[in-house]
């Protein structure tokens, strides 16, 4: 919030939000605003929305679960597919009437969708309602645009990627108790060619090693038991930091703090994918042994087009090496299929690479054109049913892959983070340092617990499990 009405000192910032809150409090009759954050896309996305809901509570709000409920509405918005961009449009659509009936009631944008252009000018357009859009890098500035828009009631755009900035020292409102996210870079310098991701987050950013070790240290003492490393490309971290500090020298420190808990970390990019962090993993106390290793494609001739600027063998060469350091290891993937010029052959190399590596489950998505990246420009002559029917072909075998993997489970014990209750409430659903699901039956008191479990059976892609 610097450059703005808040000053340095604790008491000024404390006194700002004061100021916001009681223009709040009059703008809604003097009851308390309600507000609902929605957050679409990537956990990056569900970490920012618990800064903005931190800010929210600072600025005196509570929190409702719908937006009927709502004085104040915030969708932070995700651009990495088409389709993820029109379930935004059509929900902000849908806020037309609930203004009308509430014209108070203030609506906000940010995060990946609010930084392109022709997205800020549809915005404008099509939906003169939305008060506030504000991009990826001004998060911290949120509190500064509804002080602004509540003292010059119009609206405000603010989308310019400021690169220099970090957002640090936010106040946040966790919605897990045992479970966090914790960034540790922001940004991405890949520019694979089909993602919009280095254009709406700007260049990667490394946190200070000391700003993660005393976040993380929170979480470990108040008791967090899975806390997720996050970065568009955690292999990459440290490079642009004065320290001389890599993402295995990170992971190593923040596993030596004693207490009892997993870490897990994502997105690794397979260019960037050292053996000494794998060497780390192996060696660690605390590290789950389970390594998300977006592939996108079996075909070098793709990869290539793509700029992942790894081949085939040297994607399997890690994937080898992490098997022999750390023989339980999971592996979970990214794999995009119908690139602009994939053909059924190189769809080809992508099924036999997944056969070969066997990864205990992947996330799997058509290619969606994103305007600005360079895929954009590519030739993409296949038609989209000819892609949803390979799509079908990869789905398939890969169940086939984690019912064969699931079942080498069965007989085995394993330590499990007990995360809820299952949706039919009849079972308790617990998660491996694999990141497979157990399904175990249990008390309510046994949740955000680490417990053992002996595997029974195979469900589709879950386990089964017992007590012990
Ligand atoms: N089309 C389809 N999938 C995409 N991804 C990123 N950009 C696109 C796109 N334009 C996928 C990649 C990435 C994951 C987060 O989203 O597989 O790893
Ligand atoms: Fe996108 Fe590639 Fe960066 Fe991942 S590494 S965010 S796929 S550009």
């Amino acid at each position: 919030m610097k450059n703005s009405k808040s000053a340095d000192s604790l008491n000024d910032f404390e006194k700002y939000f004061d100021s916001i809150k009681s223009l709040l409090l009059q703008r809604f009759n003097f009851n308390i605003p309600k507000a609902f954050v929605k957050t679409y896309g990537c956990q990056q996305n569900v970490y920012d929305s618990e800064k903005i809901k931190g800010l929210l509570h600072k600025m005196g709000c509570n929190f409702v679960q719908t937006c009927e409920e709502a004085d104040i509405i915030v969708f932070n918005t995700c651009a990495v597919r088409k389709n993820a961009e029109d379930r935004v449009f059509g929900n902000v659509g849908a806020l037309k009437t609930l203004k009308k009936k509430n014209p108070q009631m203030i609506i906000a944008l940010c995060g990946c969708m609010t930084e392109q252009e022709h997205i800020v000018n549809k915005i404008k357009e099509t939906f003169p309602f939305v008060d506030l859009v504000f991009g990826t890098n001004y998060i911290r500035r949120f509190p500064d645009f509804i002080y602004e828009f509540l003292t010059h009631e119009k609206h405000l755009f603010k989308t310019k990627i400021d690169d220099d900035l970090l957002c640090e020292g936010l106040p946040i409102k966790r919605e897990n108790k045992f479970k966090a996210f914790l960034p540790i870079m922001y940004g991405c310098d890949n520019f694979c060619s089909y993602c919009i991701v280095p254009y709406v987050r700007g260049r990667e950013k490394s946190r200070a090693s000391i700003a993660i070790l005393n976040e993380f240290s929170q979480l470990v003492e108040r008791g967090y038991k899975d806390i997720t490393l996050l970065g568009q490309n955690v292999n990459s971290y440290g490079k642009h930091l004065d320290e001389d500090i890599n993402f295995a020298q990170l992971l190593k420190r923040l596993d030596s703090i004693p207490g009892d808990y997993w870490i897990r970390f994502m997105t690794s990019h397979p260019k960037d994918a050292t053996r000494d962090l794998i060497d780390v993993m192996a060696e660690g106390e605390h590290i789950c042994h389970h390594l998300h290793l977006p592939v996108q494609s079996g075909s070098n001739r793709i990869l290539n087009l793509m700029n992942r600027r790894y081949t085939r063998e040297k994607y399997l060469e890690i994937v080898y090496y992490l098997k022999e350091k750390i023989p339980d290891i999971s592996i979970t993937s990214d794999i995009i299929v119908g690139f602009p010029g994939e053909t059924y052959d190189d769809f080809c190399e992508t099924l036999s690479l997944v056969k070969e590596v066997e990864f205990s489950s992947i996330f799997t998505f058509i290619y969606s054109k994103r305007e600005g990246t360079p895929a954009a420009e590519m030739e993409d002559s296949i038609p989209y049913e000819e892609k949803s029917a390979w799509f079908k072909e990869l789905l398939e075998l890969q169940n086939s892959l984690t019912g064969k993997i699931c079942k080498r489970h069965i007989g085995k014990i394993v330590k499990v983070l007990v995360e809820g209750r299952s949706t039919n409430k009849k079972s308790l659903t617990a998660r491996t340092q694999g990141n497979i699901i157990v399904d175990l039956s249990g008390s309510n008191e046994l949740i955000g617990k680490f417990v053992k479990v002996k595997i029974t059976d195979v469900q589709g892609c879950f386990l089964k499990g017992e007590l012990i």
